[in-house]
């Protein structure tokens, strides 16, 4: 029997994380956030003062850099960059704009590619992300395309930043998301889209409960036809 692998993509803020974990820890599989991978590969590299679009300071810098994940008992993802747990610095609204630029480029992808391919081949995952169904993990046994609309998105972000004391307003919020979605769809490797094979969940009008209980009915049928 091979691993189960659960592809779960979506643009900024569709509630891919809250749900992935929920769905994985339901199911005992390990959850993979490949976008706080993309966040640490970016913070180590804005860290040594290279811009995101500097192909040629990141391709020096990127086999500096080593990404552990770490599960400890508080149910999050840790990310541990040479060493250090990085799981917070990696959360500003400056590292999403910043993880996203680099995420465009080539040498940042291919590097990434076999630390989620890796996880993929040895534990049961969950994996959420932009590409997971459509290029990390083409066979994934389930797929699917989680979405909101960009309104539903920045006014979930807003919450989540407030909660953290964070100080925003709707309108940057909005902005950002939909700068996010414009560059993370638009790009030309391995850019945001629904896979042919995903199944697609709008939660525009779903509370969160009832989000993580339609996903787990589509994860059920998929799995129960394997
Ligand atoms: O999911 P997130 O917002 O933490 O991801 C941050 C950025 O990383 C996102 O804007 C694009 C990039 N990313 C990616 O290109 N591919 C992935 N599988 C995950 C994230």
């Amino acid at each position: 029997m091979h691993p189960i692998s659960i592809a779960i993509d979506g643009p900024a803020g569709a509630g891919k994380s809250t749900m992935a974990r929920a769905v994985a820890k339901d199911l005992g599989y390990v959850y993979v956030d490949t976008g706080a991978i993309y966040r640490t590969v970016g913070y180590y590299i804005q860290m040594c003062g290279i811009g995101p679009r500097d192909v040629d300071g990141v391709t020096r810098l990127i086999d500096e850099v080593n990404v552990e994940l770490q599960y400890p008992e508080d149910g999050l993802q840790h990310m541990i960059l040479n060493g250090r747990d990085v799981t917070d610095e990696i959360r500003s609204p400056e590292m999403s704009e910043y993880a996203s630029k680099l995420s465009t480029l080539a040498v940042v992808r291919d590097f990434l590619l076999d630390v989620q391919r890796d996880l993929a081949r040895k534990h049961n995952v969950v994996m959420d992300g932009r590409d997971i169904g459509t290029v990390v993990l083409p066979k994934a046994d389930v797929k699917i395309y989680l979405t909101a609309s960009a309104e539903v998105r920045a006014r979930r972000r807003l919450a989540e930043f407030r909660a953290k004391g964070q100080k925003s307003d709707f309108e940057t919020v909005l902005r950002d998301i939909r700068q996010r979605d414009e560059r993370d769809m638009n790009r030309e490797i391995a850019p945001l889209k629904c896979a042919k094979d995903a199944v697609r969940l709008d939660t525009s009008e779903l509370t969160i409960e009832q989000s993580v209980a339609a996903m787990k009915e589509i994860i059920e049928k998929r799995l129960n036809r394997c």
